[in-house]
């Protein structure tokens, strides 16, 4: 029997000296509000991701309804998005008043295809959410193509998805907007966090007014300023900013993007040995054939079901001390879609209900990766 003392959490932030010292001296410098390091982790994350601009964000929930504001989306639009997601990616959708469209999703990635797209889109369909689903790429070049022809735009929402590649280069490359998540539970963090990526400059100036209330000039460059700055509002703004501390945690996380996807992937490989071996039964997630996954979800699927439901499994492992999850909730199962009309998604209600997050975290051990395969054999379909 397992203590509290070794229970194995599902995902752990690879936080060390590095980021403790760098958000320190954002605090000794005086400045901790949005300021340098916050243009700084920008111009980094962008080129990262091959974007030619970053706006930092509180989250990537603030991101994606950001997004939506700069498309002009408002009510009467449609906007498909997959149920199969953090329920944040259909929320957003209702933020700027227009109706999120469920669309199902690939079995193999989670993900919206270009024929499950087409199967829901409307007249009114303005705009998808193409979710990169637990870090897995969706196939954006079929996507983009589909919706170039309906004259649909595109928002990423890549908040797991930091350092996956699709079609040869980064996901984000290209991207109209994408949107990112630095909350603990993804690749790297910066405690809460986001950014909206894009290569047009005239929108992401629009997303930095945006981002503080509509402002047209920013709190840092008036103070850089030794004119006064009579600053205007230009329109209704929010205020969705990123602090210095928060950038210079992120700065340093960013330096360690490579290794901390370089590990996932190392210890998915592994998991993916031992289960073969142990549950051939069990289907891992894996690199789709137009990209690499990040692993910032590494979710299970058994090929005919839990023979006592996944739930029981989920149990069984907290009993043994393993911090497993549900896999990715579907929205239009939540009380808050209650009363909103869908198409049948059948592969989605298929992964939520049987899908399971096994622990990974860059300090996971192989004796940690053992006990987890051990508790799960003795709960999964053999
Ligand atoms: C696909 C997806 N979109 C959006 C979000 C929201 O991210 P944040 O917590 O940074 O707002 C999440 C978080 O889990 C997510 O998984």
């Amino acid at each position: 029997m397992s203590g509290a003392q070794d229970r194995i959490p599902v995902m752990v932030p690879w936080l060390g000296e590095e980021e403790a010292q760098a958000a320190a001296e954002a605090v000794r410098s005086g400045w901790v509000a949005q300021g340098p390091r916050v243009a700084a982790f920008e111009q980094a994350f962008a080129e990262r991701v091959g974007a030619a601009h970053g706006v930092a964000v509180s989250s990537c929930t603030t991101a994606l309804h950001l997004s939506l504001v700069a498309l002009g989306l408002g009510p009467g639009d449609e906007v498909v998005v997959p149920s199969l997601s953090f329920i944040a990616t259909a929320n957003a959708v209702r933020y700027v008043g227009a109706e999120p469209v469920f669309a199902d999703v690939d079995l193999a990635t989670g993900n919206l295809t270009a024929e499950t797209i087409a199967a829901v889109r409307g007249e009114r369909t303005r705009a998808v959410v193409l979710v990169h689903q637990g870090g897995v790429p969706a196939d954006v070049e079929a996507v983009r193509k589909a919706c170039a022809q309906w004259d649909v735009a595109i928002v990423e929402d890549a908040a797991c998805a930091i350092g996956a590649t699709v079609a040869g280069g980064p996901v984000g490359a290209g991207a109209l907007l994408a949107a990112w998540s630095f909350h603990p539970r993804k690749v790297i963090t910066t405690g809460e966090g986001g950014m909206v990526t894009t290569d047009d400059a005239e929108v992401a100036a629009r997303l930095r007014r945006l981002r503080e209330h509509g402002m047209n000039a920013s709190a840092a460059e008036r103070h850089a300023s030794r004119t006064p700055v009579l600053e205007q509002y230009l329109e209704v703004g929010f205020n969705y900013r990123m602090t210095d501390i928060q950038a210079a945690v992120g700065l340093v996380q960013l330096g360690k993007l490579d290794e901390v996807v370089g590990r996932r992937r190392a210890l998915a490989a592994r998991y993916d040995a031992l289960l073969a071996a142990e549950l051939p039964r069990l289907r891992p997630v894996r690199d789709p054939a137009h990209g690499t996954t990040t692993f910032q979800s590494y979710w299970v699927l058994p090929e005919d079901g839990w023979p006592e439901g996944r739930d029981a499994v989920l149990a069984g492992l907290a009993e043994a001390g393993i911090s497993a999850r549900r896999g990715i909730m579907a929205a239009h199962l939540e009380p808050a879609y209650a009363d909103h009309p869908h198409a049948d998604l059948p592969v989605t209600e298929r992964i939520t209900r049987d899908s399971l997050i096994l622990p990974l975290f860059h300090t996971m051990t192989e004796q940690q990766q053992d006990r987890v395969v051990e508790a799960l054999a003795r709960e999964a379909p053999r």
